[in-house]
Formats: C-alpha cells, sequence, structure tokens
C-alpha cells in the first residue's frame, strides 16, 4: 500500500499526526516515519513541559521529535505557545501583573520559538481562544492582558522565525456556528490590521456521525479570507465496545474530513490526534469512549485507515 503521506503530497496534501516522543521506536516508530509527512508535539512543546521551573528548561522530548522529523523529511507542527491550560504551576500560582505577564508570555515566546528557528512549519500560537457562544475564554492571557494578547503573541512569533506558518487553533469551529464565525471575524479584523497570521487550525476531535455538513464551506470561507487552513486534531470517537457498524460509520466520517480538505486548495495539513487506539487521549477524558484513531491498539490499520487513502486517491 503506498503510504499516506505519499498519496497526500500528490493531492498537495501533508498528513500528520501527534506523537509522544518517547513511543519513536518499534512499530510505533516505523508508522509515525513512514506513514505520515508532519508531527505534531502531543504535549512536549507546551509550556509547563519545557519550562516546570521558572527558568528551567527541558527541550528533551521536543527536540527529540524534532530531531526524528528531520530524520524522516517531516515537517514539524510546533504545538501550542499560549493556552489556559498545561501551564506550569508556577506561571498559574503566581500573582503577575499585566505587564509582567506580558514579559513572560514574550520571553516564552521569543525563547520556544527562537529554538526551532527554520524547523517548525508552522506554529499553533494560540490555542483555544473562544467560548462555544464565541465570546472570548477567560484565562490567564485575557484576564490580564485583554484580546490584544492574541495580536501580541503572533507579532512576538513572527518576530522569532519569520518564516513559520502562525495559526490560531480551536475546537468545535469545523462546522459554521457562533464560534468558528467569532474565529472568522477575529482573522479578518487581524488581517485588517496587519498582524501576522498565516492560517487557523480546526482540531476535529468528533463524535461517531457527526462530521458537521458545514465543514467544507466553513474550510473555503476562511481559504477566501487568505489563510491556510488545517485539520490539527482529528479524531472521531465511539461509544466502546467498537464492532463493525461502528468502525464503518468512523471510516465514513474520516472519509467525509479528509475528502473536505482535499475540495479546498488552502486546506494545506490533516493532522490525526494520535495515530492509534493505544495513543489516545480520548478513553482517558471521556470514560466509555474512544477507538478513535485511523488503527487499533495492536496497529492494525482501521477501516478509518483506508478511508482516508481512499480520499486521498488511494485504492
Ligand atoms: O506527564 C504526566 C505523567 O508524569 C503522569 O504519570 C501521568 C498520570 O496521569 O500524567 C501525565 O500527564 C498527562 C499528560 O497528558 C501527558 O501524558 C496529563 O495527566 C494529561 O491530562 C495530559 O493530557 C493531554 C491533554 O491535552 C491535556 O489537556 C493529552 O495527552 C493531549 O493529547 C491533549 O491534547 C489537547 C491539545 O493539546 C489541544 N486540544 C485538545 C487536545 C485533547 O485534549
Amino acid at each position: 500500500d503506498t503510504p499516506l503521506r505519499d498519496l497526500a503530497a500528490a493531492k498537495g496534501k501533508v498528513i500528520g499526526t501527534a506523537v509522544t516522543g518517547s513511543k519513536l521506536t518499534g512499530t510505533y516508530g516505523d508508522l509515525a516515519g513512514s506513514q505520515f509527512g508532519s508531527l505534531t508535539p502531543g504535549n512536549a512543546m507546551k509550556w509547563e513541559s519545557v519550562e516546570p521551573a521558572r527558568g528551567t528548561f527541558d527541550w528533551t522530548e521536543a527536540d527529540q521529535i524534532v530531531a526524528f522529523a528531520q530524520a524522516h523529511g517531516q515537517q514539524v507542527r510546533g504545538h501550542t505557545l499560549v493556552w489556559h491550560n498545561q501551564n506550569p504551576g508556577w506561571l498559574t500560582n503566581g500573582s503577575w501583573t499585566s505587564a509582567q505577564l506580558a514579559t513572560l508570555l514574550q520571553d516564552h515566546i521569543s525563547t520556544e520559538v527562537g529554538r526551532y528557528k527554520g524547523r517548525i512549519a508552522a506554529w499553533d500560537v494560540v490555542n483555544e481562544p473562544f467560548n462555544e457562544d464565541g465570546t472570548y475564554r477567560t484565562s490567564l492571557w485575557y484576564n490580564g492582558l485583554g484580546t490584544d494578547y492574541i495580536a501580541n503573541a503572533l507579532t512576538w512569533a513572527h518576530a522569532a522565525d519569520p518564516a513559520a506558518k502562525l495559526y490560531i487553533n480551536d475546537y468545535n469551529v469545523e462546522g459554521v456556528n457562533a464560534k468558528s464565525t467569532a474565529l472568522y471575524n477575529l482573522v479578518k479584523s487581524l488581517k485588517e490590521r496587519g498582524v501576522p497570521i498565516d492560517g487557523v487550525g480546526l482540531q476535529a476531535h468528533l463524535i461517531l456521525g457527526q462530521v458537521p455538513s458545514t465543514l467544507q464551506q466553513n474550510i473555503q470561507r476562511f481559504a477566501d479570507l487568505g489563510v491556510d487552513v488545517a485539520i490539527t486534531e482529528l479524531d472521531v470517537r465511539m461509544a466502546l465496545p467498537a464492532d463493525s457498524a461502528k468502525l464503518a460509520q468512523q471510516a465514513a466520517d474520516y472519509k467525509a474530513v479528509t475528502a473536505a480538505c482535499v475540495a479546498v486548495t488552502r486546506c494545506v495539513n490533516l493532522t490525526v490526534w494520535g495515530f492509534a487506539d493505544s495513543d489516545s487521549w480520548v478513553e482517558g477524558t471521556f470514560p466509555g469512549y474512544g477507538a478513535a484513531t485511523p488503527y487499533d491498539a495492536t496497529y492494525a490499520p482501521k477501516p478509518a485507515y483506508y478511508a482516508i487513502a481512499e480520499a486521498l486517491g488511494g485504492t
């Protein structure tokens, strides 16, 4: 079978997966290296991972993933610089003035983006800035710095690596809805203000049988705004146990998402959030749900794998 990364390349797309550095060996490493053209560190580049104590940095896993990607001719999507979650305790428990927060954030972005300058194709600069109704999520950053934290983060990231594509990434923004429209309006205003913004990430943590009918239309409206689109964290969870009917529906869902990306030129990357069911976040977060990825827990390809291949023009 032709690897997914080659099928995607023939369509002008890059297919990726989230990975854990310590697992990049054996079958997991073989599949990550051969099937995918892009890697996203699932946790390794988050602030709590890279600076667990103030001024004490640990780049071990992030470096390992970047080196693996370079050795396998893969892109890296950096994930993520500004988020309300997975920040180190010293940061979240501190009490900071606005000026201090701005300095902390600028230093964090300059340090991390600067370290990997030239080796990261795209950064999820800002992650999950919106509530479901399209209002801004309250967070350390929003509360301390107001909405300007977004434009400033993008500007600082661009200064540290002018070649990296800069994204805003969120979930439940796959279809046309209040949240994706808020993201649309934000991107439009950032572009009007000349703020460096290159793309939007649609995470796509989906539920079986619930691919939004407006997915392609939504991707297209962002493309028409003049930004790239990436499907950044695709998975399709189901109530366990899996059975053949559910796996067939899941295959149809993966196929629909892949086809929507293939249909829009500016949809440049489609990344799954872990490629095997044994390496997925879903079961830990949604008890009773799982089997969300294209490979099963023994690394055997599922119907979803073949559906992605088919939507990418494979047989
Ligand atoms: O590192 C500790 C380890 O020392 C400890 O033994 C273990 C025991 O629970 O926990 C480990 O930390 C876990 C971490 O993943 C690393 O494996 C955390 O408990 C766990 O909560 C954390 O979950 C991550 C989650 O983000 C946290 O929000 C998932 O792996 C990661 O896949 C997930 O990814 C997010 C994206 O970044 C943003 N979009 C949503 C997506 C899914 O939640």
